[in-house]
């Protein structure tokens, strides 16, 4: 029995070292915001060397019946919006990607909707059914930043907290001047020097709990032995 529980604790030890890795999930277009028709693909990253079909996928709280490491949209309706997780098979879950499928004129597009301090993220003004935009200008709480006579993606590299606001953008598609919805981007600031100790942390803990866990084992199998003894002699003294 000792030896068993023994076996386990060591398989739940190496487990949790393997685990101590995220997913990550990436689009491909990166757009976390689409037009209803759009295609779109979700991909898993971990190890996927290890083995086939062994991703799970979250959608809304769901698990999904995609088990790849990559989940085609190939045309996106209102449903396909929400929160998506994926798992690789040793790995944690991901981060959550909320995907927005929407139907309008002018959609201002971006890559993510929180991001770290000094990273990076990508915006775009696109057009229903991919027509094309003319005299695009984009604006970040209400301020014009940038005009562009076709709609190129504007790429925002080493992100500062003051990155963080409310984007929108307005343009001509087809003769038309169209104002997009305006959607809320927040740069955060995350300590690294905190996550290191956790990370070193952890894992010594465990470290501790499976050789006190251990000791234990000793120490019960010893007691064990003890009552054994004291019954045996309490036997042995009764006629
Ligand atoms: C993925 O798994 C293979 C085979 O088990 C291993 O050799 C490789 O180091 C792993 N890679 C990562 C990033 O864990
Ligand atoms: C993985 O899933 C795909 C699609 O469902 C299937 O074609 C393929 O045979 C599966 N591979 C394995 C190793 O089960
Ligand atoms: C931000 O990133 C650049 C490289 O992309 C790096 O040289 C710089 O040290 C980083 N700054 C901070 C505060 O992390
Ligand atoms: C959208 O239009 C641009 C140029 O107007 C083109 O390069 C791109 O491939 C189109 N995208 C799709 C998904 O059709
Ligand atoms: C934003 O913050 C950075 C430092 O984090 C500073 O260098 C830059 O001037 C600020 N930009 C504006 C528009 O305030
Ligand atoms: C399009 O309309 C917006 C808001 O009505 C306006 O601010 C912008 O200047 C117009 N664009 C052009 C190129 O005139």
């Amino acid at each position: 029995m000792a030896t068993a529980t023994g076996r386990s604790s060591k398989m739940w030890l190496t487990l949790l070292f393997i685990s101590t890795q995220k997913s990550v999930m990436s689009l491909n277009p990166p757009w976390i915001r689409i037009f209803t028709g759009d295609k779109v693909i979700l991909t898993c990253h971990g190890n996927n060397s290890l083995q086939e079909n062994s991703t799970k996928w979250f959608h809304n709280g769901i698990i999904s019946k995609v088990t790849t490491s990559h989940w085609d949209i190939v045309s996106a309706t209102i449903q396909d919006s929400g929160k998506y997780i994926c798992q690789n098979q040793g790995f944690y879950k991901s981060k959550p990607v909320y995907l927005e499928v929407m139907k309008d004129w002018l959609l201002l597009q971006t890559s993510a909707d929180t991001v770290l301090d000094n990273e990076s993220f990508d915006i775009r003004c696109y057009g229903w059914k991919n027509w094309s935009v003319h005299k695009v200008i984009y604006y970040k709480n209400d301020l014009a930043f940038k005009y562009f006579y076709e709609s190129p993606i504007i790429s925002i590299r080493n992100a500062k907290l003051n990155d963080s606001g409310a984007y929108h953008c307005t343009g001509y598609l087809r003769r038309l001047n169209y104002t997009s919805e305006k959607f809320r981007i927040t740069v955060i600031r995350v300590y690294k020097s905190k996550y290191h100790w956790l990370q070193l942390i952890i894992p010594l803990l465990v470290v501790i709990l499976f050789a006190v866990d251990t000791g234990l084992l000793v120490s019960t199998k010893k007691q064990f032995k003890l009552v054994l003894k004291i019954q045996k002699t309490g036997k042995c003294n009764k006629p």
